[in-house]
């Protein structure tokens, strides 16, 4: 079961106009929640930049946060599976194709839930490769936006390579990833580009940033060098389904000794368990980060 402007409804059923502009345009923003036993992590943290995206393209919220929490609740509530990704979109909503915003129009809201998948033991135990590609995305990437053609542009470049990724630089400096944000560890210390326009405010991000100083783990913030995310001891990409996944190889080769690293290792069981604290404390927010 769905959510579609105020209708629950099987996916097969749900049907919009062909002017919505997010077909048209790309107008529209989206969030993706993890859902762990039914259980949505970090929701206000989601429901916020939700509320931030659409600021930033100027669509009015359709809906106060107990609406949003409780239409989440009822597609979660449908689903024969536990482990969920809830994926939200507003869009600027169905008008005569023109660029300027349209007058008096409703935004259209839809939420559905696929099973979540993250990764496996085994990418865990031996990582993953990534490939590489200039970031050529627009200036406001740290807008959750729809407009997502680049973005699955420069994906496909790893699927076709046989990767998990593809890692961005703009200008020399690691921005992100195409669906993912980038950690380096350097020296023992975790590493990171700063929130800018250039990236997006990973939840994720977030969530191993808060471990890391929870856990007198040393992390920095700096513009990060192509040469040194390639020369890295570790590389890590991190986004909703995700988690926290090691990457092994760029570009085909080695990074660090080819092996997940031990700070890979210590960040990976922090977040597995403090995702378990989450859940038994029913997504509210436990102290530990
Ligand atoms: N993508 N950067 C980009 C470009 C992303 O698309 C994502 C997430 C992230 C990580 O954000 P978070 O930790 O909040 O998931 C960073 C989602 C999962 C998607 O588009 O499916």
């Amino acid at each position: 079961m769905i959510y579609l402007n105020g209708r629950y409804l099987p996916i097969e059923e749900a049907t919009l106009p062909v002017l919505d502009r997010g077909f048209i345009f790309g107008d529209g923003v989206y969030e993706v929640v993890p859902v762990y036993s039914r259980v949505p992590f970090r929701l206000d943290e989601h429901l916020t930049r939700l509320e931030n995206s659409l600021a930033a393209v100027r669509i009015a919220n359709p809906h106060t946060r107990a609406e949003w929490r409780e239409i989440m609740q009822k597609v979660i509530g449908a689903q024969p599976f536990d482990d969920q990704s809830v994926y939200c979109q507003v869009t600027r909503g169905v008008a005569r194709r023109d660029h300027s915003f349209p007058k008096d129009v409703t935004p259209t809201v839809f939420m559905m839930v696929n099973p979540l998948v993250t990764p496996t033991a085994e990418q865990i135990e031996h990582g993953a490769a990534a490939v590489s590609a200039v970031d050529y995305r627009w200036l406001r990437c740290d807008v959750k936006t729809t407009s997502l053609v680049a973005n699955c542009m420069l994906r496909q470049l790893s699927t076709e390579a046989g990767a998990a990724e593809t890692i961005l630089f703009r200008d020399g400096q690691l921005t992100e990833a195409s669906a993912s944000n980038v950690f380096i560890v350097w020296g023992g210390t975790i590493q990171s580009p700063p929130k800018s326009n250039l990236i997006l405010p990973g939840i994720t991000y977030d969530v191993v940033v808060d471990l890391a100083h929870a856990n007198g783990m040393p992390i920095e913030f700096r513009d990060i060098p192509e040469g040194e995310v390639r020369a890295a001891d570790e590389i890590w990409i991190t986004s909703a389904s995700r988690e926290v996944l090691p990457i092994v190889t760029l570009d085909g080769k080695r990074v660090g000794d080819g092996r997940p690293g031990p700070v890979f290792r210590r960040m990976h069981h922090l977040y597995q368990e403090f995702k378990h604290k989450v859940m038994r404390a029913g997504g509210r927010q436990p102290a530990a980060a």
